[in-house]
C-alpha cells in the first residue's frame, strides 16, 4: 500500500540580514511536525527556503556595494548564513527552494501569463502607499495613523503603470473559505481577516513594478517585475515542479497539508494566496496556520530595532535540542510569547536537566549498580504500585497524538513531561535503595521497579524524538531500546522492552546550568555585541542651509593657552581654563569636556576659542567664549578631542 504523503512549509525568508531566534521557531516548530509525521509513518516533504527578491534586498545590496544576487548568495550560502543555520538547528528539510533559482524564475513567469491570459491581471495605473521594508502595498484606509499597519514604520506614495490581480473578484469565495472551514488556524486569526481585510472590501492587488529590477521580469512586458508577494508564494509550488522540470512531484505533494507562517503574513496565505490559486484552478492547501510571535521585552524582534538574539550563540552555550526544546516547550504555538535568557535557563534546568536527564541517569545508574547492567527477567509486579504509573505511560501516545495533530507542540510536550514527573516520584515511592538491601527477598520486584522506569524512558525517548532529535536516541541508546522497540507503534505499547535490557551508562545529557552565572555572561556578550554592531564611526550629518559671509566673519577665533585647569567643583561635567589670550587680561571659559580630559594634561596647551560669544553663567561662574573641539561617535559612544595647535602660535592669534 502506498504511503499517506504529508507536505509541510514554513515561509521563505528575506536574506536580507542574518536570521534570529524568532525566524528560528517557525523552522524548528516545521520540523517538529515533519519528524512526527516521519515517525507516525508518513511520506513526508518539508520545504524551506529563501524569498529573495524586491526593492529591499536591492537597496541592501546596494548600500553594501555588490550585485543582489551576490548579497543574496552571501547570507543563504555563506558562513553562519541561513542553510547554516538550519543545518545547526538539525532541520530536518527535505528540499530548499531560492526564488533566484532558474527553475522557479521561469514557472513564475509562466504563472503571471496564464492570469494574465485568463483575465485576472490586466493592466492599470496604481497610486498608493507602499511600505519598503515589509514590501507591501497599502491603500490609504488601511495605514493606521497614516504608517503601515504592519510594522508602523513611514510608507512612502507610490503612483506607476502596474498590472493588477483581480482579488475584489474572489472576495465571496475566500470570506466562505475563511468562515465556514477550517483552513485558517487558529480561529482568532479568522476573524482578524474577515474584519480587517474583507468586510472594508476587497480591492484589486498591485502585481507589478516598475521602479525596480531586481526581481522576475513578466517576459511579456520588458521593465516590469513581478511583486515580490507573487513570487514568493507560488513556492509552494514550483518547489513541486509545478511548470518546471526540476522536480515531478507537484502531482504527489499538492496540495499542502499545511503551511506554517507567522502571524503578520497571516493576511498574504490566507487571502492572496487562495484567491491566486483559485485563479490558476489549482487545489488550495488544506491549512494555514498563523502562528504567534517571539517577542522580547514586549516588542517584535528584528535586527532594525537592535534586539536580535542569536541563534548560533544560543546553540552554542546551551546546546541545540535545548534550544529547540525551549522554543516550544515554553510557547503556545498560536499565540506570542516572550523571549527571555531567564525563561531559556529555567525550562533547561527544570525540564531536561532535573525532570527527563535525573530519570535517565539514575534509572541507568541503578541498573548498573544493582544488575550490572542487565536486568534479570524475572521479576515481580506490584499492582497497586505500579497501576498510576503504567496507566499514564501505556496512554501517553494517544493524549500526545491528539495535541500534535492539533500543532498544540506545547501541550503534546506537557504529557509527556507529566509521566517522566510521575516516573520520578514512582522511584522515590519504590525507594529502590530499600529494596536492595535485602536483593534475595527483593530483587525480583526492584528489577520490575527498574523495568517499569526503563519503559517509560523509552517511550517518553520516542516521542520527545521529533523535539530533541539527538538527546532522544541518545536516551534510547543509553536504556538499550532495540529497533523494534523504538517506533512509534511500539510507542503504544507497554511492555515493548525485552526483560533481560541491557543498558549502557553515558554522557550527562544536560548538565544543570547556574543561572547567575550565566545570566551575567549572556549580559556582557549581549552589551559587547550591541557596541560591536553600531558603527565605527558616525558623524554628524552636514549643515546644509547657508551662513552669509559676513555672519559667519564676525566669530572671532583666537589661540589661547591654558595657564590653568581645574574641575568645578560639584559637577562632573564642566573644567574651568584660565587662559592667556594675548590681551595681557586672563581670560577664563568652562568647558563641559570633564569626561575626556584629566585637568592637569591640558595645562601649556594651545587651544582654538571663540572669544566674542556673550558671557555665560554656569554653576555659579563666568565663562567668556568657547573652546573649540572635534566631535564623533565611535561604535555608539562619543568621542571629543579639544583642537590643539602648535605651541609655536602665540596666544592672541587671530584664526581665520
Ligand atoms: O515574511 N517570532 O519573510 P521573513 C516569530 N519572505 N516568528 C517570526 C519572528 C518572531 N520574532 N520574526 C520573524 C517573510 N518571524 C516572507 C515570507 S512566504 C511565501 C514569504 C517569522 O524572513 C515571520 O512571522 O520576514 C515569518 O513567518 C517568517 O519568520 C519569515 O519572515
Ligand atoms: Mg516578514
Amino acid at each position: 500500500m502506498e504511503r499517506k504523503r504529508f507536505y509541510i512549509t514554513t515561509p521563505i525568508y528575506y536574506p536580507s540580514d542574518k536570521l534570529h531566534i524568532g525566524h528560528t521557531y517557525c523552522t524548528v516548530a516545521t520540523d517538529a511536525m515533519a519528524r512526527y509525521k516521519r515517525l507516525c509513518g508518513y511520506d513526508v516533504l518539508f520545504l524551506t527556503g529563501t524569498d529573495e527578491h524586491g526593492q529591499k534586498i536591492e537597496d541592501k545590496a546596494k548600500e553594501a556595494g555588490v550585485s543582489p544576487k551576490e548579497f543574496v548568495d552571501r547570507i543563504v550560502e555563506g558562513p553562519q548564513g541561513v542553510k547554516d543555520l538550519w543545518k545547526l538547528m538539525n532541520i530536518s528539510n527535505d528540499r530548499f527552494i531560492r526564488t533566484t533559482d532558474d527553475y522557479h524564475v521561469a514557472s513564475i513567469q509562466k504563472i503571471f501569463k496564464k492570469m494574465y491570459e485568463n483575465g485576472d491581471i490586466y493592466k492599470g495605473k496604481y497610486v498608493g502607499k507602499y511600505c519598503k521594508p515589509c514590501e507591501s502595498f497599502w491603500t490609504e484606509s488601511q495605514l493606521v495613523d497614516g504608517k503601515c499597519p504592519d510594522c508602523g514604520r513611514e510608507v512612502q506614495d507610490a503612483e506607476e503603470e502596474a498590472y493588477f490581480f483581480r482579488l475584489s473578484k474572489y472576495a465571496d469565495r475566500i470570506q466562505h473559505l475563511l468562515e465556514d472551514t477550517d483552513f485558517l488556524e487558529p480561529r482568532s486569526r479568522v476573524n482578524e481577516m474577515v474584519n480587517n481585510f474583507i468586510k472594508p472590501g476587497l480591492e484589486d492587488l498591485c502585481v507589478s513594478r516598475t521602479s525596480f529590477t531586481w526581481g522576475v521580469p513578466v517576459d511579456f512586458d520588458p521593465g516590469h517585475v513581478v511583486y515580490v508577494w507573487v513570487d514568493a508564494l507560488f513556492n509552494y509550488t514550483t518547489a513541486l515542479g509545478f511548470l518546471n522540470d526540476k522536480y515531478d512531484d507537484y502531482e504527489k505533494f499538492w496540495p499542502a497539508d499545511v503551511h506554517f507562517v507567522g502571524k503578520e503574513i497571516v493576511r498574504f496565505h490566507s487571502i492572496i494566496w487562495p484567491a491566486m490559486l483559485m485563479s490558476m484552478g489549482m487545489p488550495l492547501p488544506k491549512k494555514v496556520f498563523g502562528h504567534g510571535w517571539l517577542l522580547l521585552d514586549g516588542g517584535k524582534m528584528s535586527k532594525s530595532k537592535g534586539n536580535v538574539v542569536d541563534p548560533y550563540l544560543l546553540a552554542q552555550r546551551f546546546g541545540v535540542d535545548a534550544l529547540r526544546f525551549f522554543l516550544l516547550r515554553t510557547f503556545p504555538f498560536g499565540s506570542d510569547g516572550n523571549f527571555s535568557n531567564e525563561a531559556l535557563i529555567n525550562t533547561i534546568n527544570v525540564d531536561l536537566a532535573n525532570d527527563l536527564g535525573n530519570l535517565l541517569s539514575r534509572t541507568v545508574s541503578m541498573v548498573g549498580k544493582y544488575f550490572g547492567g542487565t536486568l534479570p527477567t524475572e521479576q515481580v509486579e506490584d499492582a497497586e504500585k505500579d497501576k498510576e504509573l503504567v496507566e499514564l505511560a501505556s496512554t501517553l501516545r494517544t493524549r500526545y497524538e491528539e495535541q500534535m495533530e492539533k500543532f498544540a507542540f506545547q501541550n503534546a510536550l506537557s504529557e509527556i513531561f507529566k509521566v517522566i514527573d510521575r516516573a520520578n516520584k514512582y522511584i522515590d515511592e519504590n525507594a529502590p535503595w530499600v529494596l536492595a538491601k535485602d536483593m534475595e527477598a527483593n530483587g525480583a520486584r526492584l528489577a520490575r521497579v527498574m523495568y517499569n522506569l526503563l519503559e517509560v524512558l523509552r517511550i517518553a525517548g520516542i516521542l520527545l524524538t521529533p523535539f530533541i532529535p539527538d538527546s532522544a536516541a541518545e536516551v534510547l541508546k543509553q536504556i538499550g531500546a532495540c529497533e523494534a522497540c523504538s517506533t512509534w507503534e511500539s510507542a503504544g505499547v507497554w511492555g515493548s522492552l525485552p526483560a533481560d535490557v541491557t543498558v549502557t551508562r553515558g554522557e550527562n545529557l544536560f548538565p544543570r546550568i547556574d543561572m547567575e552565572k550565566e545570566l551575567a555572561a549572556l549580559e556582557e556578550i549581549a552589551a559587547q555585541a550591541k557596541k560591536t554592531a553600531l558603527p565605527a564611526v558616525e558623524l554628524e550629518p552636514q549643515l546644509t542651509e547657508k551662513v552669509d559671509f559676513d555672519t559667519f566673519c564676525k566669530s572671532d577665533f583666537r589661540a589661547v593657552k591654558v595657564k590653568a585647569c581645574e574641575n568645578v567643583k560639584k559637577s562632573n561635567k564642566l573644567l574651568k581654563f584660565t587662559l592667556d589670550d594675548g590681551t595681557g587680561t586672563d581670560r577664563q571659559i568652562l568647558s563641559g569636556i570633564a569626561a575626556f580630559y584629566k585637568p592637569e594634561e591640558l595645562v601649556g596647551k594651545t587651544l582654538m576659542a571663540i572669544v566674542n560669544l556673550p558671557p555665560r553663567k554656569m554653576m555659579g561662574q563666568e565663562s567668556n567664549g568657547m573652546l573649540i573641539s572635534a566631535v564623533h561617535t565611535e561604535h555608539g559612544e562619543e568621542r571629543l578631542n579639544l583642537l590643539m595647535l602648535d605651541d609655536k602660535i602665540p596666544a592672541g592669534a587671530k584664526m581665520c
